[in-house]
């Protein structure tokens, strides 16, 4: 039987990347196969993202481009999935004629049908979101991948209802994934050889398997951790409203549990969080952060940040800067308010910080947080880090990279070292993105 070449492309978060592993599984099992050509293939899916009005501009100039496949294989399918196909079903379908196939993210099972559908000659849309779809049973196709780290889907969809998100109407309600289902997952990867798994959802630290009221994420990321030592565990993404004692003891208290926490702040001004919903002050933030420093004094702690928030003051934003000063987080993704349609802040606030005002702030963030970072990784010269070793540096052939448990990337030199083996590094120099390590005989 002719196999179908699917070719996925994936925008956005790690979980629309860990649902491309999904919707891979699903059709891999259903007749296709994966290709890594564009040219070739039968069906094209784009994974799409809906966070920032950029991200959606993007798409749409990427479907520009595949007019070309389209025009030379008139028979190849070009299907939206994800986020802007929940969002943007009708402008798809009006604007963009190459454009057959249209789901969201809680549909991927019914792609093989939609697909026949398509066949017979019809434009096929299901977008609908479901209260308790997890794809829990479903074991991901691992793309791109390095046989070495691997992502976890452990919940899915959200609830916050933060003033400027997109994310609940996209992905809809909260709901976990059965916790065996999960270690299981888990513990197929390491026999597989891989080390190190990143349990993924909007908010981990809600994590609930109801049936078993002891399972929140405290205890299942103790479960996965306890399948072997030399597996380490990350996580993403924390809401500091839900980060508990209980979580940062746990991950105190074993060694494979990373040592890194992901803590969207976005903004320092307690005001501004207000407006945006967070439910939490700039106070309870720096209180979170005391209680990791203290209790995780290794720990590494990075965040996300929005500049030009409806209604922000210049004072506001000092107030985002001199949170940043005071926490020094080690990481950050930073960026500028982008206005989403049908959001609390869309319906109730005006967008009101002018483009370049938003640019300005955005940038002495930036500038600030370079600085930052830098300071981090100079602090870490002189000391030794178990690091898993990832892949070839792209800069060097005599080089390898790797993680330390904080998360920071160190290269060094080959010596004999194999991908997916843990290695004692001692780090000799940095710049603000990486660390230069040594191989170091103690451990
Ligand atoms: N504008 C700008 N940034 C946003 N984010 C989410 N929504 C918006 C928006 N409307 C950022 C937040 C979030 C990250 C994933 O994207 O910082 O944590
Ligand atoms: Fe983008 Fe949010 Fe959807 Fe992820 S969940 S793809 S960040 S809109």
């Amino acid at each position: 039987m002719y196999l179908r070449k699917l070719f996925v492309e994936t925008y956005g978060c790690q979980m629309n990347f860990s649902d491309s592993e999904i919707v891979s599984a699903i059709l891999t099992d259903n007749n296709c196969t994966l290709t890594n050509e564009i040219d070739c293939a039968d069906i094209i899916l784009i994974n799409t993202c809906s966070i920032r009005e950029n991200a959606e501009k993007r798409i749409f100039n990427r479907l520009k481009e595949l007019r070309r496949l389209k025009k030379l294989n008139p028979r190849l399918i070009i299907g939206i999935i994800g986020c802007m196909a929940e969002r943007m079903k009708d402008e798809l379908l009006d604007k963009e004629p190459i454009v057959e196939l249209i789901v969201g993210p809680d549909s991927y099972r019914d792609i093989p049908n939609l697909l026949s559908e398509i066949d017979e000659g019809r434009k096929v849309v299901q977008t609908e979101l479901s209260t308790d779809e997890t794809y829990g049973d479903i074991r991901p196709v691992r793309l791109d991948s390095n046989g070495v780290s691997a992502f976890i889907s452990i919940m899915r969809g959200c609830e916050n209802y933060c003033s400027y998100c997109v994310v609940p109407y996209t992905r809809g309600k909260e709901r976990s994934r059965n916790p065996l289902t999960i270690i299981e997952e888990a513990r197929s990867l390491f026999e597989q050889g891989y080390r190190e798994v990143t349990l993924l959802g909007q908010n981990v630290n809600s994590y609930l398997w109801e049936s078993s009221p002891n399972m929140n994420f405290s205890t299942l990321i103790a479960a996965v951790a306890d399948i072997n030592p030399l597996l380490r565990v990350r996580f993403a993404t924390s809401h500091p409203k839900d980060l508990s004692d209980e979580l940062i003891d746990t991950i105190a208290s074993k060694n494979n549990i990373c040592k890194m926490i992901h803590l969207p702040v976005q903004s320092g001004s307690s005001v501004v969080l207000k407006k945006m919903n967070r439910k939490y002050t700039r106070e309870w933030y720096l209180d979170r952060i005391t209680a990791i420093k203290t209790r995780i004094p290794d720990c590494s702690i990075t965040t996300d940040v929005i500049a030009g928030f409806c209604g922000e003051t210049e004072d506001d934003h000092q107030q985002t800067l001199s949170l940043f000063r005071e926490v020094g987080f080690d990481y950050a993704f930073m960026f500028k308010y982008s206005e989403r349609p049908n959001t609390l802040a869309q319906r109730n606030f005006p967008d009101d910080v002018p483009d370049d005002v938003k640019s300005r702030r955005l940038n002495e963030i930036i500038e600030l947080q370079q600085n930052l970072s830098l300071e981090s990784n100079r602090r870490d010269i002189g000391k030794s880090f178990e690091v898993l070793v990832e892949g070839q540096s792209k800069r060097s052939k005599q080089k390898l990279f790797g993680r330390n448990s904080q998360n920071k990337v160190i290269v060094f030199p080959k010596n004999n070292t194999e991908i997916g083996s843990y290695v004692s590094l001692k780090v000799v120099g940095c710049t603000a993105a990486t660390l230069l390590g040594e191989i170091s005989d103690v451990e």
